[in-house]
């Protein structure tokens, strides 16, 4: 007995750093084995008497990377004998279910883990390859794998592939892409940015489309990558084939797991996995609708609405979705102890800073949740308030510091929520005109932000947010720091883009017509001095076409998302001069296609991109643009 545990335990050993190559294993963290999965106890499933014949797993989901280093980037798929996802709770209880061949005490035959090769190479046939492991995954992990490939050289592109081991079984093919080292003098760099993709309301082509125009470098997610609802609460997914599932308000970890992964089938969401890295952050439907620090809008302090909402409580809610967006996305886990820290920065060599905040889940104070909209309002100027919480707000600003004092060219400021001031009085009505959900509520923390740029002079400045399925672009502002000049835009610090959903409704109404929309954004544009375009009727998404002496905004309406298809058109184009800090006049050139924009001209032409050589319409096969 005590002989064949001695000889056992070198082995494990041994095994485990396969084991924990697999980073969906390491949180909360391999080192604190009782918070999450012990690895230990996986590896002893490990046996060959219940290993899977290798033709019986699938590659359910392709595949997908992201975060990308100079150095290395991350690279994620899904390897698993069935194309549901994991309905254990193990993790939660802390007890992992083990399969005694001896004994026969418990027979669970899905908790067998699988065995996957990984290779990057800098060719598409994989005649060089730089980078190779073997790794393990299991239903505790949800059958995902999430590797860093490594000794990667600088703003290169790779291609990778997973195989499980000792078989013919491959994955499809990935393409990614390092980042440049922080030292290094790149020309340019581009990048897509998407929030707000809900199945149910439509399909995902606006991540198609910089696939088929192999247009950007990277691609940024500003969150609402999932939604939590029901079918029939937000959105009628069964008149187009998307009802998410599970076909319910979600709340355990299964329920997340499922619901991701039925996102992740859209062929479009797919293709931009496959083909681009992704440096997502989540919003608030990755948790719940209008999440903060301690709840959500739909939290009622009740004992029977804690029964109503899944018999889950907000913590255990919050860790389900939070467990399954790490494990289903290609990012890194900055913090192995705080898997609810997702805030991180990129260096994108001297042209580009990238800081990507959690407004959201992390530390934000009390939100509006419907109900209390008057005591938000009446506390949104206290000083007290943050959407951070202190210890991201103390790195937030130091990151912009030291971005400044290292000479990077541009600050590009990821963040969830609008950020500019925006009377909306036009339909929230007079007596609490802002978006107290947004930066609006939150005043404090915005003086606090833009007194740090304009106190320690620190200019290019670009603020990117999404979440509220419209187009706001606006001057950077602080009457604080300086007064404003509309129409030249003197006394700016800096130019936000704010970008419309992938397929979330308009904010002022699911069915609104283009006259209707392009009113209400007229009435928008009027009543706030630094937006200077609004777009209220296109969904779509942007791209930053970044370089030393400028950026340029090009924003993308999709006329029709209720099939699969490649047609877009162009919005709107903006630049912003190096050193300038405000939009290039006159503002989009003078002429937009849709919305409204402060001094210039609505010319509705319809002027198509052509993503797809001549046709909209594309094939039901994932593309292969690579
Ligand atoms: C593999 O997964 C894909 C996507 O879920 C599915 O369409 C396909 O039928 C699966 N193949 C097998 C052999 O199970
Ligand atoms: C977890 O599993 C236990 C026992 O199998 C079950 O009673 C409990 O309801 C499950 N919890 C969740 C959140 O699914
Ligand atoms: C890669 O493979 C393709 C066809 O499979 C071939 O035409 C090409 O020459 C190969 N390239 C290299 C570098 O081996
Ligand atoms: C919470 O309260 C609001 C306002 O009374 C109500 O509309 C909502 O249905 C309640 N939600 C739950 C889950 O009880
Ligand atoms: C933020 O700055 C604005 C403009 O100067 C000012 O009106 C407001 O009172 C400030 N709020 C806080 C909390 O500092
Ligand atoms: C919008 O149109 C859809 C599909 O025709 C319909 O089901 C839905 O009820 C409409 N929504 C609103 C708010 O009118
Ligand atoms: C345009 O919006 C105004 C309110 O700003 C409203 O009074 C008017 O009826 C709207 N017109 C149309 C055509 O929707
Ligand atoms: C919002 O704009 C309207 C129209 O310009 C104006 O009447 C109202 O005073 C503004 N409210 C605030 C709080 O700025
Ligand atoms: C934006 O710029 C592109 C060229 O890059 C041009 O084809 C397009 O028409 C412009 N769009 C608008 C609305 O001016
Ligand atoms: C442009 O498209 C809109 C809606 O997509 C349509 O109503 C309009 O007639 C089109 N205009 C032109 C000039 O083709
Ligand atoms: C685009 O379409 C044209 C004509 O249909 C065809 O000749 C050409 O090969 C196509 N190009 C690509 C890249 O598919």
């Amino acid at each position: 007995m005590k002989l064949q545990f001695l000889s056992l335990v070198p082995l494990a050993t041994i095994a485990s750093a396969n084991w924990a190559k697999n980073l969906n294993y390491r949180s909360p963290s391999e080192h604190h084995p009782s918070l999450g999965i012990s690895i230990h106890k996986v590896v002893k499933r490990n046996d060959p008497r219940s290993a899977y014949d290798a033709s019986t797993l699938n590659f359910t989901h392709g595949v997908a990377s992201g975060d990308p280093y100079p150095d290395s980037v991350i690279l994620w798929t899904r390897i698993s004998p069935t194309s549901d996802n994991d309905k254990s709770n193990v993790t939660v209880s802390g007890t992992v279910p083990l399969y005694n061949h001896d004994t026969e005490e418990y027979v669970s035959v899905s908790t067998s883990p699988v065995c996957v090769d990984y290779k990057v190479a800098s060719d598409k046939n994989f005649s060089s390859v730089v980078d190779s492991g073997t790794v393990y995954t299991s239903s505790d992990v949800d059958y995902t794998v999430k590797v860093e490939a490594k000794k990667l050289e600088p703003y290169t592109t790779y291609y990778y592939q997973f195989s499980v081991c000792n078989s013919n079984n491959k994955s499809p093919v990935g393409r990614t892409k390092t980042t440049p080292k922080a030292d290094d003098d790149i020309t340019k760099v581009a990048l897509a940015i998407y929030s707000c993709s809900n199945y149910p309301f439509g399909f995902f082509n606006a991540y198609g489309n910089p696939v088929r125009k192999d247009s950007v470098d990277y691609v940024i997610h500003l969150g609402d990558y999932i939604y939590e609802y029901k079918n029939g609460d937000y959105g009628w997914g069964q008149s187009i084939g998307r009802v998410p599932l599970p076909d319910k308000t979600i709340f355990s970890l299964y329920d997340y797991r499922k619901r991701i992964a039925t996102y992740r089938t859209d062929l479009d969401l797919v293709a931009s996995h496959q083909q681009f890295p992704w440096i997502p952050v989540w919003d608030d439907h990755e948790v719940a609708d209008n999440t903060y620090r301690d709840g959500s809008s739909e939290l009622n302090n009740t004992e029977s609405s804690f029964a109503s909402d899944g018999g889950v409580s907000v913590d255990q809610r919050k860790m389900n979705a939070v467990r399954a967006y790490f494990e289903w996305m290609p990012i890194r886990q900055v913090e192995m102890d705080d898997n609810l820290r997702i805030w991180r920065s990129f260096s994108i060599g001297k042209l580009v800073d990238l800081v990507m905040l959690d407004t959201r889940q992390y530390d934000r104070s009390i939100t509006d949740l419907y109900w209390n909209t008057d005591y938000v309002h009446e506390i949104s100027n206290d000083a007290g308030r943050s959407l951070m919480g202190s210890r991201q707000e103390h790195w937030f600003y130091n990151s912009l510091t030291s971005s400044a004092k290292r000479g990077a060219t541009w600050r590009v400021i990821g963040s969830q929520i609008v950020f500019s001031r925006l009377n909306e009085s036009a339909a929230y009505g007079d007596a609490n005109p802002l978006d107290y959900d947004a930066w609006d509520g939150y005043e404090a923390n915005r003086n606090r932000t833009l007194s740090l740029l304009y106190d320690h002079n620190i200019g290019n400045n670009i603020l990117l947010s999404g979440d509220s399925h419209a187009s706001w672009v606006s001057d950077l502002v602080w009457l604080g720091g300086k007064p404003y000049n509309k129409e030249t835009g003197e006394g700016a610090i800096g130019v936000e883009f704010a970008g419309t959903a992938v397929s979330s409704p308009c904010p002022y109404g699911a069915n609104i017509t283009l006259a209707q929309a392009n009113n209400y954004s007229t009435w928008l544009q009027n009543a706030n001095d630094e937006l200077q375009w609004q777009d209220l009727y296109y969904r779509g998404y942007y791209e930053l076409h970044i370089s030393p002496e400028e950026v340029d905004a090009k924003f993308f309406g999709l006329p029709t998302i209720v099939s699969r298809n490649g047609w877009e058109i162009s919005l709107a184009n903006f630049t912003v001069k190096s050193g300038a800090n405000k939009l290039q006049r006159p503002v989009g050139g003078g002429v937009v296609e849709s919305g409204s924009l402060k001094g210039g001209k609505v010319v509705q032409t319809n002027a198509t991109v052509d993503t797809n050589n001549g046709t909209w319409f594309v094939s039901e096969a994932p593309l292969e643009v690579l």
